[in-house]
């Protein structure tokens, strides 16, 4: 008997062929991104045995592949989140499919808000590290495991030394909260005091799943927002959207360089 994940494959195999050299997962706004792929194929989530929808109307839920220089990538423009109804263990799925396809280098990427005060919208942070205090693990049920280097130090220091393309690039620490609300003043000001640079509503289920099966992983945050209270702000959605799709641009030149690199 097949497992979910194989017969997630075994489709994903029959329609895009060998495995792809890198899966990036695009975050909020930054779907448009996949339009750096030359002749790509794609397919909706709702296509894909086991694969579940987004509901977030700012991701499109397709898969697309394609070629950059001589690199075979493959993007999921969409992700789900727990505040969508979906477990954290269902959120990292479509991670662990691919990684049965046989991907082994993932780049995550997310809109965040900036914690650390001397970061600005439309800078991007590559994570070092980072914070999940929400109580939920997508490992539940499984082995302990060792997460004292979550990201590819090698990546890491490519993500930094990669051209930027006007990009103002830092090295921080992510902070999950699982949302669908902005955060209090006081939940950023604590998580300052921890230690974290930039906040969000998703990505460490995937983080997890991807040191898991010892996928080589990296974040790049694009940071859309002063997260609550930072410089005595509140926090509008609209403006995550409006920040993410002006920066897109610059990203997309970033990750053609990225991703012949890495
Ligand atoms: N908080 C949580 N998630 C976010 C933010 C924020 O300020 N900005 C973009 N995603």
């Amino acid at each position: 008997m097949k497992t979910r994940e194989e017969e997630s494959a075994g489709f994903i195999y029959s329609v895009f062929g060998a495995p792809a050299d890198i899966l990036v997962v695009l975050g909020s706004c930054l779907g448009g991104i996949t339009r750096l792929l030359s002749s790509p194929s794609s397919v909706s989530f709702e296509d894909i045995p086991h694969f579940r929808m987004t509901t977030n109307k700012s991701h499109s839920g397709r898969m697309v592949v394609g070629k950059l220089e001589d690199r075979k990538i493959a993007m999921l423009s969409g992700r789900l989140h727990c505040y969508e109804g979906y477990s954290f263990y269902e959120t990292s799925y479509p991670i662990r499919a691919l990684s049965r396809w046989g991907v082994k280098k993932i780049v995550l990427t997310n809109a965040s808000g900036a914690v650390n005060p001397s970061y600005s919208p439309g800078d991007i942070m590559v994570a070092s590290d980072y914070i999940n205090l929400s109580g939920c693990s997508s490992l539940s049920g499984k082995r302990r495991a060792d997460l004292s280097s979550p990201f590819s130090p090698d990546m890491i220091d490519k993500a930094k030394s990669s051209e930027s393309f006007g990009l103002r690039i830092h090295e921080g620490v992510y902070i999950y909260f699982p949302g669908p609300q902005f955060e209090t003043r006081s939940e950023i000001r604590a998580s300052r005091i921890m230690g974290a640079d930039a906040v969000g509503m998703s990505t460490v289920a995937e983080i997890e799943a991807a040191n898991e099966l010892k996928a080589e992983t990296l974040l790049i945050s694009l940071i859309t927002n002063m997260a609550c209270g930072v410089k005595g702000n509140s926090c509008f959605p609209d403006e995550v959207d409006y920040v993410a799709e002006r920066a897109e641009e610059a990203l997309a030149s970033y990750f053609s360089r990225l991703l012949t690199v890495i």
